[in-house]
């Protein structure tokens, strides 16, 4: 299968007034549809840097990154994080003043999805991540970490996009509710096709990865392949 995502030798440098970080340094690699991918390695090593690139938040400040053959800087960026990309965090970021169906079809509304539509295809990505139906109209913070993580992969389901980014998802959550999202990650790559890329502290998710790649002092090397 095509590689989705391909970086070449791309480095990143955080730049103030004041000073320069160098977050990255030439890192080459490439991710498929249909696999989970595990970035693993210590606190600043440049692992949210590299996933806030591959989500189009910014470009490179050297080398290259193709999205689908094409080089980031000439796609719209825009268009790629609404219909391709969605990415998951630590702290859930759903949108706290909508119930847990209206997260989940918020994507589609964008994408102009008629909402008859979108109300039913919600109600089947709620059931694909095994939420009951009667927290569908709770707002979030009246449902648990694990479960609002769920919702938030729902969503991601939702837009409809190849490529699904993950920061820590795990992190707030106890090993019961860990293995149910690697269990979803896992669905989300072999069953509904998508390139799904983790950053994790977690043993048991990078265990559970297809591709295990590390990442030290802003460079990445092949963990397992
Ligand atoms: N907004 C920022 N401005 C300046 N430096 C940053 C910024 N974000 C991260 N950094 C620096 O870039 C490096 C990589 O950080 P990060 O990508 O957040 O690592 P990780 O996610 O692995 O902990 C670190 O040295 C960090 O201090
Ligand atoms: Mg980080």
């Amino acid at each position: 299968m095509g590689k989705i995502i391909e970086a070449e030798n791309i480095g990143y440098v955080y730049q103030s007034k004041y000073q320069k970080t160098k977050a990255l340094t030439g890192v080459s690699c490439s991710f498929e549809r249909g696999k989970v991918y595990a970035i693993t390695g210590k606190s600043g090593s440049g692992k949210s840097t590299f996933l806030s690139l591959l989500a189009g938040l910014d470009v490179p400040t050297e080398g290259n990154l193709y999205i689908d053959g094409k080089e980031i800087r000439e796609i719209d960026r825009d268009a790629y994080r609404m219909n391709l990309a969605s990415v998951i965090y630590q702290a859930f970021h759903l949108f706290p003043l909508l119930t847990v169906l209206e997260n989940v079809m918020f994507p589609m509304g964008l994408q102009h999805v008629p909402k008859k539509e979108a109300k039913e295809r919600a109600h089947d990505f709620l059931a694909k991540v095994g939420l009951p139906d009667t927290l569908y109209g709770k707002m979030p913070n009246m449902i648990s970490g694990g479960e609002q993580q769920r919702v938030a992969i729902a969503r991601a389901m939702a837009s409809g996009g190849q490529i699904l980014l993950a920061d820590e998802p795990t992190g707030n959550l106890d090993s019961q509710n860990e293995a149910v999202i690697v269990e979803l990650l896992g669905k989300m790559a072999h069953e509904e096709n998508y390139a799904v890329i983790v950053v994790t502290h977690n043993e048991k998710v990078a265990e559970a990865a297809d591709v295990v790649y590390g990442m030290l002092d802003g460079r990445l090397e092949v963990v397992r392949a």
